[in-house]
């Protein structure tokens, strides 16, 4: 860039040009300082407040901006039998998107090789507004109620009094959660640790819906599948190899990777099932511990996403970013899915608070549509949301004074009918252990052996009682997945009291040699 004519001078936030940046005044050349110094004061209490809470959960993580290019079909049927949602209806159509990567237990400076769930959250900017498709790279989740969440992340984040993670707490948790068992067996295979956030699937998790134009609806699962860049999983020791050299490895890939051009695409498909309680399956369609089975619901292709533009500044576009699984477009609904339902209100709650209640006026965060609302003011307000034609003085409605009015419907309501008493109750079609088999019997033998051998080197720091549950759930799921678990168990505490024993008498021979006392 020629810089020649352009004027680089420095100045603070109300336009000031600054001549002094590296001295604060004082009386003398030694001090005492003024308070006065209004560059300084402006420039440190700005430098103060440069955080903002991390979020609670995904802290971690990379972003890009992209695009996502509409099929026109589904599968080789007319996108419009089964949804009115506008990116999906032309073949070609582009619609901008932004796309947040993360791990999900740790610190925004944690080491990326963790075996942790990934994040895989996209903002799509559509002529209908903004949708978030807030999923992750494994497609079933540890747990079916809401309630549960705030348990569940406790337990698997540090001890609260010696800040330390402890595979006890996540055991704990669990073992008492039979539901988790699948999730675990995922978790605890190189499945657990994807070699990048390129290489990686995506999936909504959660059961959605689609409307069509009729007001008709058909149960949806999303899932991201990665195109040319394939997708490759690390063992523990790989990811450790890594670790020892690099923390930032995904984030440092997916960067370099598009500077280079190397965009990577992903394919979106969708699963399809009729909106009903399917009685003919063992599981219950809405229960995010399940996977529908890809061979009886095909994944059938919508759409493809490339990322081809790393953001300008981490914190402004990654670090704000604001997903949520409420924010849906017209011709898109929610299941009854329980899990889905309680999240839909903890992502904009967390979000008032991490970054503020005007979260939505963040260009990262704000459709690329016209915004015309009636909500004013609240902390960095600084647009005004409203239609160009508005009358300034009308923040309400209804008015005949030239405010607001509501759009025509699109398409008929979609409207489900519900007839039931109000309880608090689990799905009646639980099956905690049959897919958790099934997915292990389906892992390629040298992912069984990383599972098993990572599944003992966890639960041997665990209390007895919880090892014993543990391997229950996983004979429930598998007698040969139990007996492995139990057997490399053993070993591993094996393994473990011989060095503590020959370390224990290392010990005592080099206090006999120094002649110390150890008491
Ligand atoms: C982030 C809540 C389950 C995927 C978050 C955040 C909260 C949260 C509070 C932080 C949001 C922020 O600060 O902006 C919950 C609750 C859940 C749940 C209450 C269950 C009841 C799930 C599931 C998935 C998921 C099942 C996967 C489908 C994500 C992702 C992010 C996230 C990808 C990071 C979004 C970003 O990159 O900003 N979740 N979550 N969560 N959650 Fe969940």
């Amino acid at each position: 860039m020629d810089m020649d004519n352009q004027d680089m001078t420095l100045t603070n936030r109300q336009g000031h040009p600054i001549s002094d940046n590296q001295n604060i005044r004082t009386v003398g050349n030694r001090g005492p300082s003024t308070l006065e110094n209004y560059h300084y004061i402006e420039k440190i209490s700005h430098f103060d407040r440069e955080r903002i809470p991390e979020r609670v959960v995904h802290a971690r993580g990379a972003g890009a901006h992209g695009y996502f290019e509409a099929y026109g079909k589904v599968g080789n049927e007319p996108i419009a039998t089964y949804t009115r949602a506008k990116l999906f209806q032309e073949a070609g159509k582009q619609t901008p998107v932004f796309v947040r990567f993360s791990t999900v237990v740790h610190g925004g400076h944690s080491p990326e090789t963790l075996r942790d769930p990934r994040g895989f959250a996209t903002k799509f900017y559509t002529e209908d507004g903004n949708w978030d498709l807030v999923g992750n790279n494994l497609k079933i989740f540890f747990i079916r109620d809401p309630l549960k969440f705030p348990d569940m992340v406790h337990a698997f984040k540090p001890d609260p009094v010696t800040n330390l993670s402890n595979p006890e707490r996540m055991f704990d948790f669990v073992s008492n959660s039979p539901e988790a068992t699948h999730m675990i067996t995922f978790l605890f295979s190189p499945w657990g640790i994807p070699a990048n956030y390129r290489q990686m699937q995506g999936s909504g998790v959660n059961t959605y819906k689609w409307v069509n134009q009729a007001g008709k609806a058909v149960l949806v699962k999303y899932h991201w599948q990665p195109l040319k860049q394939g997708m490759k999983n690390l063992t523990q020791q790989e990811a450790e190899h890594i670790q020892a050299k690099n923390t930032s490895h995904a984030t440092q890939d997916l960067y370099e990777a598009i500077e280079r051009g190397n965009y990577p695409e992903w394919e979106l498909c969708v699963q399809i099932l009729s909106d009903d309680e399917h009685p003919e399956l063992d599981f219950d369609p809405l229960d995010p511990t399940k996977l529908w089975d890809h061979e009886q619901f095909p994944f059938l292709p919508v759409g493809k996403m490339v990322l081809n533009r790393n953001p300008e500044n981490y914190f402004a576009e990654v670090e704000q970013a604001a997903f949520g699984t409420g924010v849906l477009v017209d011709g898109l609904d929610f299941s009854d899915d329980k899990l889905l339902q309680g999240r839909t209100f903890s992502y904009s709650d967390t979000q008032r608070h991490r970054v503020g209640t005007n979260y939505l006026q963040l260009p990262i965060n704000a459709p690329k549509t016209r915004v015309a609302t009636n909500q004013r003011d609240g902390q960095m307000a600084f647009v005004v949301d409203r239609a160009s034609g508005q009358n300034p003085h009308v923040n309400y409605e209804p008015s005949s004074l030239g405010g607001l009015v509501e759009s025509a419907p699109s398409g008929k309501e979609h409207e489900p009918a519900y007839q039931a008493k109000l309880v608090r109750e689990k799905l009646s079609r639980t099956n905690d252990f049959g897919q958790a088999g099934d997915t292990y019997r389906s892992f390629e033998e040298w992912e069984r052996e990383d599972l098993i051998l990572n599944l003992a080197e966890a639960l041997k720091v665990c209390k007895p009682h919880i090892q014993e549950k543990m391997i229950a759930h996983f004979t429930n799921a598998d007698q040969d997945y139990g007996k492995r678990v139990s057997d490399a168990l053993s070993r591993a505490k094996a393994e473990a009291a011989h060095l503590g024993s020959s370390s224990a008498k290392e010990g005592a021979e080099l206090v006999e040699h120094s002649g110390q006392r150890t008491d």
